[in-house]
């Protein structure tokens, strides 16, 4: 249907990058991203009118992002010559637009580009050894001056190596160990690192990608005080034995396996440290806020935990009850005491759902009237029902009585 309406409009409609990438090994991806060799905004425009979708259009940048009613959305770029800059020092080259738009990109294995216009649909447009990049499972640049145009495809690089199982190829690597050598990245944001970063940590497993960063010596660029020394890979190992387990547990609260790792990354930060460290990145108030507060709490409660487990499951309720689930897990993967993480266990699948039935109109019906009172006779019914003290409701109601 987008190859009908583009051809309508006498433009050329192709899908790109990782959507065909992610095709060629049977990887579900819902980013469809659409390149038109003509007006983008005008095929988005025509083609949601036919669909019953809307469009946000950036005339700016010739794009618009077209959204279904089911929340499902495509991204249209539009390929046309005024819209590139080139690096001086790059031989002009005659180019088809979107040859030109596929030669901006990173890595050969997402330039790969399919035909949707009916008359040529589904043929694939591989300019730039794609498909050969995609059997030899290698990532290549596509010119020497790419990680000089945008440092951040470094990370871009070992990301997709480790998450398709593919090697970052002899030059391309060559130049990773250059950029690293004379040190691109000084001039990229902490935003912009820490944003690579986050995607590294949000990637189905994460560490085969930080060792990497570490042996080309990236690590360091992300912050100088992360070593990759045997406890942290421990540690990390460790969360990642954590997430595993809390995802089989299908509980509802999500937990943001980026955070546990980014807590056990900088553990060895001291407050002062970790502040400078978010400052530097520019996380949003509510992040800095998980690792500098949040974190003090756990390790404060870790530290009381090690010196002696609650002899009470109310106690160990009460010493874990009000931090997050990130925290949690944090506590769990960085201790070294197998004692203290059954009992953080225990609290997460035995404890945290536990609920009393007796509510505030409960004791009203009993002629108390509402008082500082209440919170404390629930708050005590729930440290018994903790304790194993009460089964039934009528144990409730009789212990409130
Ligand atoms: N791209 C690039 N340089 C960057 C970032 C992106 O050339 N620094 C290009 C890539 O070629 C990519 C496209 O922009 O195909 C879209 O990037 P992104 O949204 O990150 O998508 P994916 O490559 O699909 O990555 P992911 O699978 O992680 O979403």
């Amino acid at each position: 249907r987008i190859g009908r309406v583009a051809d309508a409009h006498g433009f050329s409609a192709y899908v790109v990058g990782g959507f065909v990438r992610d095709l060629f090994l049977y990887r579900h991806n819902e980013d469809i991203d659409i390149v038109i060799e003509g007006n983008g905004i005008e095929f988005a425009r025509a083609f949601a009118r036919k669909e019953g979708a809307r469009v946000n259009a950036y005339d700016k940048f010739g794009t618009a992002v077209i959204i279904f009613a089911d929340g499902f959305k495509i991204d249209v770029a539009s390929a046309r010559m005024e819209y590139y800059k080139f690096p001086a020092a790059l031989p002009t080259v005659e180019m088809s637009s979107i040859k030109l738009d596929l030669f901006r990109r990173d890595f050969t294995i997402n330039t790969l580009a399919i035909f949707l216009n009916p008359d040529k649909f589904g043929r694939l447009i591989d300019f730039f050894g794609g498909m050969r990049d995609m059997k030899e499972k290698a990532i290549r640049i596509l010119h020497n001056l790419s990680f000089v145009e945008d440092p951040t495809r470094v990370f871009r690089a070992i990301r997709f190596e480790k998450r398709f199982d593919f090697s970052i190829g002899k030059l391309t690597a060559g130049l990773i160990h250059n950029a690293v050598k004379m040190d691109f990245f000084k001039r990229l944001s902490g935003r912009r690192v820490f944003s690579e970063l986050r995607h590294i940590l949000e990637e189905q497993n994460p560490i085969p990608a930080l060792v990497r960063l570490e042996d080309f010596g990236l690590l360091k660029v992300i912050d100088p005080s992360i070593r990759m020394n045997k406890a942290l890979r421990q540690m990390l190992d460790s969360a990642r034995n954590v997430l595993s387990w809390y995802v089989l547990l299908y509980r509802p609260e999500e937990c943001r396996q980026w955070i546990v790792y980014f807590l056990v990354l900088t553990r060895h930060a001291d407050q002062e440290k970790a502040q400078a460290i978010c400052r530097h990145f520019e996380l949003a108030p509510r992040h800095e806020k998980i690792f500098i507060q949040e974190r003090a709490e756990a390790e404060t409660c870790l530290y009381r935990l090690s010196q002696g487990l609650p002899d009470k499951n109310s106690r160990l309720y009460e010493e874990l009850n009000g931090l997050r689930m990130e925290l949690i897990l944090y506590m769990m993967a960085v201790t070294s005491r197998d004692d203290v993480r059954r009992a953080i266990s225990f609290y997460v699948t035995d404890l945290k759902d536990i609920r009393i039935s007796v509510k505030g109109k409960d004791l009203q019906k009993m002629g108390l009237s509402p008082s500082p009172l209440f919170g404390r006779i629930l708050r005590t019914l729930l440290r018994e029902k903790l304790d194993g003290r009460l089964q039934t409701r009528h144990d409730e109601l009789e212990l409130a009585r």
